[in-house]
């Protein structure tokens, strides 16, 4: 698609002139034009689809949420949008950035323990951070987030190392210790609450769940499901670091710790068959909160902390295998 339309203010500074006359050329499309593939419209191009893509993206809950109008279009139990975790409908470099997604696969995903296509990937997130259902691979929606994402690819490939070293996230040294919920809620309540509310549940936009969330919701029924990857204390805590306070982010490693498994502490919908992810459980990242596990740690443990003793069994486990 044009640059132009991304929203992105560096990129329409550098199309200049040019990026004002597709933006026009592309809002003369009008509406139909948007979804080329169920109408098969004369003269849909690649472009409109990736519009469409990055709307899917961004506003997840108005095309894909459980109030949408018909009801074979609604994927998603929960209000968020892809562009919640996926900030700046994944075009931010940092943490969750989806600028190189398209070139990680097909690769193996000891989740599935299969090969993994960027297809299923997608549905990874519509299934667990969306608490939704699988979209079919052929459908416009998926092809339109693919070619999304593969123009992003593109973008990435002139441009994406200078940009990534320019914001790389800060790293997140895991603490050794358990984490202090109470300490989590005195994070939550100072930094955190103002947006996403005292309750955790977010400022839907305009009063209106339609339109999803100024403010998402960090847990209950509209939120991610508990086989999320941002329901894994550690992977939360790094996304809360790199980016948490939005356009402030400067919270320390504990807090960060501390605030991600207060979060996670809090209800959330519960998705079925969670045993079967991990066939190979040594796999298991350590922070990955339903068993079975291929130790005898608790739970518990592999929830909140400490993580250091689990890595340092695996870790003993590696060097006498050798
Ligand atoms: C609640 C937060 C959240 C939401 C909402 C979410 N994702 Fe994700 N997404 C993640 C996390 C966490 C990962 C895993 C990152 C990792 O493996 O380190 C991920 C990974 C991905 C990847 C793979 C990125 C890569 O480079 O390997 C893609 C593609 C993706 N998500 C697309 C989507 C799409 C499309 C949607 C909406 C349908 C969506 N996500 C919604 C949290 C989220
Ligand atoms: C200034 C408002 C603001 C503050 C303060 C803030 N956030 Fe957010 N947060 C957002 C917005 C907005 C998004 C969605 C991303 C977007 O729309 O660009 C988000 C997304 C998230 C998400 C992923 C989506 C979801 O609903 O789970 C998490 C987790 C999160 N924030 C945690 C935190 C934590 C923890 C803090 C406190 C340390 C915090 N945020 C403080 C505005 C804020």
């Amino acid at each position: 698609m044009s640059q132009s339309t991304r929203g992105s203010a560096t990129v329409l500074v550098l199309c200049g002139a040019i990026g004002v006359i597709t933006v026009a050329a592309t809002l003369a499309w009008g509406r139909g034009s948007l979804i080329p593939e169920r109408t098969g419209a004369a003269g849909s191009s690649v472009n409109v689809t990736e519009e469409y893509g990055k709307r899917l993206i961004t506003q997840t809950t108005e095309l894909l949420g459980p109030d949408v109008a018909d009801p074979k279009m609604r994927f998603t139990d929960s209000r968020l949008a892809c562009a919640s975790c996926h900030i700046g409908a994944g075009v931010e470099p940092g943490n969750l950035s989806l600028t190189a997604a398209m070139s990680r696969y097909p690769r193996i995903s000891p989740r599935s323990g299969g090969n993994e296509t960027i297809q299923d990937r997608i549905n990874g997130c519509m299934t667990r951070s969306m608490n939704g259902r699988a979209l079919a691979e052929n459908s416009p929606e998926m092809i339109a987030m693919v070619s999304y994402l593969r123009f992003l690819g593109d973008q990435d490939a002139a441009t994406g190392a200078a940009q990534r070293k320019a914001h790389e996230s800060p790293a997140f040294k895991t603490p050794n210790r358990a984490a202090n919920l109470e300490a989590g809620q005195r994070v939550f309540e100072q930094r955190c609450a103002a947006c996403h509310q005292n309750d955790g549940q977010g400022l839907p936009a305009t009063g209106n769940l339609v339109y999803g969330y100024v403010f998402p919701p960090l847990w209950g029924p509209n939120s991610f499901n508990d086989g999320a990857g941002l329901h894994r204390v550690l992977t939360a805590a790094r996304f809360i670091k790199a980016k948490m306070p939005l356009g402030a982010a400067n919270l320390d490693d504990d807090q960060a710790f501390d605030v991600a498994a207060f979060i996670n502490s809090k209800p959330r919908p519960e998705m079925s068959g969670l045993d079967r992810d991990y066939p190979d459980r040594s796999k298991k990242p350590v922070d990955t909160s339903y068993g079975p596990y291929a130790d005898s740690f608790s739970i518990e443990q592999h929830h909140f902390g400490p993580f250091q003793p689990i890595d340092a069994y695996y870790k003993s486990l590696q060097k006498a295998s050798k």
